[in-house]
């Protein structure tokens, strides 16, 4: 079996490479990234000389390289992470959204479709299903619920989702979707609220909050989400969409506050700024779905995962130090001095 993981250099790709090395040790997979400023290759060090491994540096928009690849490998599975993933960089620039999350899954199915494939899948996102109102705690997203986007980021990948499907629909590819919710752990780009929030905090910086800090987001430590779509290749049935999330709903300010107690750091440095442009409210998916399909529970709590996240930060501070002592301070001055 050979498994083509697109985006592997990045957060949640990386993570899930480790899951499948670990958990199918008679896999081969082929990482393909581009490695722009999200992926890094220092984060896939312990997997690169596993004779089970190989790593292809290269842009799913890229058609010639993509067909070339998947003459040498004939992967069986395409699992596509591949993406510009923050939703505060699409606002700035949406351009190189729309061309990897659209165009390059778009991409990737073509040439699925002229060598054959197994199953493409592809990892989407809560934010297609739009936000929540915050006082009718009733709601969550299933999979029935209409797409309806707010950021260029959802657009794009609620983009993505319908191509796929019209993939399969059309020309019959075996496609899956899943969409997950926010996801949280080791080796997340500090420009993300949680790992964002522990390197200032660790640095004494002052915490951004956005708005009144009451927007919610429903956390899923990143294992679990791994797990998740390792479950959906190989149980879940073509052409369906699951929702994948763990009713851990938390309001940003009460994370950033349970950062400055496990850090021993005064909450002063929380600091409120201006608001992100259409800042979705709240998220909450109901992944009632795949729990009674497939059998997947969350196993990590949120209060034993942001401790293991935190101190994974702490032991591993040359992975991020090394990143925002880069161009991401560029980043950092541009998307918050004027806030
Ligand atoms: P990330 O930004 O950490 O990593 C993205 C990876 O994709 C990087 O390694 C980057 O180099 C690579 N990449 C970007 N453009 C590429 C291109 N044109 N060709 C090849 N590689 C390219 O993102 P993440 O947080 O790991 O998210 C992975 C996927 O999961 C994305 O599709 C995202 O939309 C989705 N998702 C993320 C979350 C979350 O909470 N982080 C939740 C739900 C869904
Ligand atoms: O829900 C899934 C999505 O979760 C994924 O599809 C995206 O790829 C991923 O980036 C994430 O999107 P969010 O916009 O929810 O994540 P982010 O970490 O950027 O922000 C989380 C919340 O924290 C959001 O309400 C905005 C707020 N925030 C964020 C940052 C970076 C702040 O208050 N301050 C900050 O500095």
């Amino acid at each position: 079996m050979t498994i083509l993981v697109t985006g592997g250099a990045g957060f949640i790709g990386a993570n899930f490479i480790f899951h499948m090395l670990s958990q199918h040790p008679d896999y081969r997979i082929v990482c393909l990234d581009k490695l722009t400023y999200a992926g890094n290759l220092s984060t896939l060090a312990s997997v690169m000389d596993n004779p089970n491994f190989r790593f292809v540096k290269l842009d799913i928009c890229d058609r010639a390289g993509v067909y070339h690849l998947f003459e040498e490998e004939h992967p069986d599975i395409v699992v596509n992470f591949a993406a510009e993933s923050h939703v505060d960089r699409s606002i700035e620039n949406p351009e190189v959204f729309l061309q990897t999350n659209i165009l390059g899954t778009q991409v990737l199915m073509d040439a699925c479709r002229k060598f054959g494939i197994r199953r493409f899948h592809q990892v989407s996102t809560d934010e297609v299903y739009g936000d929540l109102p915050l006082d009718r705690p009733d709601l969550f997203f299933t999979e029935q619920t209409p797409i309806h986007t707010s950021s260029p980021y959802s657009a794009s990948k609620a983009s993505a989702d319908l191509l796929v499907l019209a993939y399969h629909r059309t020309f019959g590819l075996p496609v899956t979707i899943s969409r997950c919710s926010n996801n949280y752990g080791p080796y997340q780009f500090p420009e993300k609220l949680i790992p964002l929030m522990i390197a200032n905090a660790l640095n004494d910086k002052p915490l951004p909050v956005y708005g009144k800090g009451e927007n919610v987001r429903d956390w899923l430590y990143v294992e679990d989400h791994c797990r998740a779509i390792d479950l959906i290749l190989h149980k879940g049935r073509e052409g369906e969409v699951y929702n994948i999330g763990g009713h851990n709903e938390m309001r940003n300010i009460d994370i950033v506050k349970i950062i400055c107690k496990a850090l021993g750091k005064h909450e002063s440095l929380i600091t409120f700024v201006t608001d992100r442009k259409g800042h979705d409210r709240r998220y909450a998916i109901d992944p009632a779905k795949i729990h009674s399909e497939l059998g997947w529970l969350p196993e990590t709590k949120f209060e034993s995962g942001i401790q293991k996240t935190i101190a994974w930060y702490l032991d591993n501070r040359q992975w991020w130090e090394a990143i925002i002592s880069g161009e991401y301070q560029d980043y950092y001055r541009k998307m918050y001095a004027k806030r």
